[in-house]
């Protein structure tokens, strides 16, 4: 990867003027993806929120709308756990715009029950990895064209688990709602590793920024965990989270911010890197294993019935 200087202490003021930008956010209707919209739309870029719920989405764009920035804000039904779904956003995507600065991977769920997607892949898996990766591919022509950004969005969680559970990565045997979560996260770190040296080997202009938001304060801790989890997790965000706002800042960095690196992963630098001013932030051994990642690419590309060469 190139070598540039590391940023330290990113705030949103550091942006550019984003006029005539084009960003796509998943699960830009809520919590840190709709705070990363806004930050992008403050600095008039144009928005495409992706939401599953047309209502919540709806309501979204209208607060979007109302903060001073200028920029369009489009409204993009997708549903992550539906490749059918993927495919339709893909299409309607293209009705909007030609080419797209940036992706923010950012759409995510936590410590769900077992569960599936519509296509039968454990649910956190299928929603948080496997459907970033299919929408990735199918918007690649559209980023190449901007030499865009694609950003994938992990947590402190990744170092919870020591690596893919290649004999079992849909947990079928052995379920744990905390592993699961863990593996996606770490899924989506490696991902965005894997992307980065691929992006470069191929020479390509766009490159792979990973982010991750510390620990924000958002619906993530009440949607899908259940019992004492959920119970603890009120009051730990009461006392312990950053608000969504600033959580958002490494997301906005990653895909809008001069300096950005191929390759990096900004978050938090504090406290466990769960807050506090925006930089460089830990990677597991297990996300930098190379063999793992490549491992991981190709699992996606069967179970999804593509082959991904960035050529
Ligand atoms: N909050 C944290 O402390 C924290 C820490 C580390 C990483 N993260 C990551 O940050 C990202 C954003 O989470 P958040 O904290 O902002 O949580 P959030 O407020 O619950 O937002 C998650 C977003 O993802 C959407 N989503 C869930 N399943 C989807 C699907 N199948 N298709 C399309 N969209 C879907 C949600 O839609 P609905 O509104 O319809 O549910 C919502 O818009 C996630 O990737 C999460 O893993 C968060």
């Amino acid at each position: 990867m190139t070598t540039t200087q590391p940023i330290t202490n990113w705030t949103a003021d550091r942006l550019d003027d984003l006029s005539g930008k084009r960003y796509l956010i998943t699960g830009g209707n809520s919590g840190i993806g709709f705070e990363a919209a806004a930050h992008l739309r403050r600095a008039h870029a144009d928005v495409l929120v992706a939401a599953r719920s047309a209502s919540k989405g709806a309501d979204a764009v209208a607060q979007l709308k109302r903060i001073p920035g200028g920029g369009a804000v489009h409204l993009i039904q997708l549903d992550l756990a539906s490749v059918e779904s993927i495919r339709q956003a893909n299409d309607a995507i293209r009705t909007h715009i030609d080419a797209l600065d940036g992706v923010i991977n950012n759409a995510g769920i936590m410590q769900t029950p077992q569960l599936q997607t519509a296509d039968g892949f454990e649910l956190q898996f299928g929603t948080n990895h496997l459907g970033h990766f299919l929408l990735n591919y199918l918007l690649f022509d559209l980023i190449t064209a901007r030499s865009g950004r694609i950003v994938p969005v992990s947590s402190i969680a990744h170092r919870g688990v020591p690596g893919i559970n290649f004999d079992d990565p849909m947990f079928a045997n052995d379920y744990s709602a905390t592993k699961v979560y863990s593996q996606s996260k770490l899924a989506n770190l490696m991902y965005g590793l894997e992307l980065a040296r691929r992006l470069e080997a191929a020479g390509s202009a766009v490159i792979a920024v990973t982010a991750h938001p510390g620990y924000s304060a958002t619906n993530l801790q009440s949607t899908g965990p259940t019992g004492i989890l959920k119970a603890i997790y009120k009051v730990t965000n009461r006392l312990l989270a950053q608000s969504p706002t600033a959580g958002a800042l490494p997301e906005v960095l990653a895909v809008a911010g001069n300096g950005a690196r191929n390759g990096a992963y900004y978050g938090p630098t504090m406290f466990g890197d769960a807050r506090g001013p925006v930089g460089e932030s830990h990677i597991s051994d297990a996300a930098q294993d190379q063999d793992a990642a490549a491992r991981l690419w190709a699992l996606s590309e069967e179970l999804l019935g593509i082959t991904w060469k960035i050529a």
